[in-house]
């Protein structure tokens, strides 16, 4: 889907070395836009970076840092002279341990890289775009952050959390020209969900029956999702979250949503 208003557009991704930042990343030079790949794996981000094309950048840095976050930003203005767009797509998997097990260490780290990496990245992005009077945020919530999911609580809260600081900041910058929207992915699958498969934390056939659509999701359907949010035709949308989930989250009934072939 060509969206020739991003074309020069900067477009900075936490996370951008792997799964859906790396697919958002690939849909924004598509259309032209020059990307910034942020991720705590620096050589795997400037190598992807490198493979997008000359003019793109691979960046090291933690989100859950706030040193790290002013650097992301200020080299991305250094290097570009702007920024247009922030997806904050960092994240890592939850322990999956019943709660009396869970390690309060790990419940503070993951609210840390999710909820307050993406507060600060929005934080330190606002004041650019607030000057250029025009920015789009998206951020990563999940159907974690709106559906009860037993032994999820650090990562359950934190989407949600992410869920809700989208419309409080959407509602802060929307009358300045800054939107900011999530996303609430379904089961996709990227390394981050293939990794609770192979550990058998997830049992992806059990996921197809669950889904209306009968599959799991791919990052293109994502990173599809944050071209529109990021263009023109999305001008009037702020502080939404929006499910792209082949219906998961729709689904009410009792049983299995899909009844057909298991690809
Ligand atoms: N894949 C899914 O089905 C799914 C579903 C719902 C929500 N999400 C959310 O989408 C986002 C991306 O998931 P994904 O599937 O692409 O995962 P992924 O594991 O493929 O990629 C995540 C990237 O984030 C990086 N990262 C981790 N911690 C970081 C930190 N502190 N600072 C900077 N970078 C860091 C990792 O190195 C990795 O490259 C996450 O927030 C995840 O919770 C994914």
């Amino acid at each position: 889907m060509p969206y020739p208003e991003l074309k020069d557009r900067v477009v900075l991704i936490t996370g951008g070395a792997s799964g859906l930042g790396l697919a958002a990343g690939e849909g924004f030079a598509r259309e032209g836009a020059a990307v910034v790949l942020a991720d705590l794996r620096a050589d795997v981000a400037a190598a992807e970076a490198a493979r997008l094309g000359a003019r793109h950048l691979g960046l090291g840095g933690d989100v859950a840092d706030e040193a790290d976050v002013q650097l992301l930003v200020s080299t991305t203005l250094a290097q570009f002279g702007r920024l247009d767009v922030l997806i904050n797509s960092a994240g890592i998997p939850d322990s999956f341990q019943p709660t009396v097990d869970q390690d309060a260490a790990d419940f503070r780290r993951l609210v840390d890289v999710h909820l307050g990496g993406t507060y600060m990245m929005c934080k330190a992005a606002a004041p650019h775009m607030l000057r250029q009077g025009r920015g789009a945020m998206i951020n990563l919530s999940s159907i974690a952050g709106v559906l009860g999911l037993a032994r999820r609580n650090a990562y359950s809260a934190a989407k949600a959390g992410i869920g809700m600081m989208t419309r409080t900041l959407g509602c802060e910058w929307a009358s300045q020209g800054v939107r900011v929207n999530a996303i609430a992915p379904g089961y996709m699958l990227t390394p981050f969900m293939q990794r609770l498969v192979d550990e058998g934390k997830l049992d992806a056939d059990q996921v197809r029956r669950r889904t209306p659509a009968g599959r799991l999701g791919s990052a293109r359907h994502i990173a599809d999702a944050m071209l529109f949010l990021a263009s023109d035709g999305a001008e009037f949308i702020t502080g939404a979250t929006l499910p792209v989930d082949g219906g998961y989250m729709a689904w009410g009934a009792v049983g299995d949503a899909y009844d057909g072939p298991l690809d």
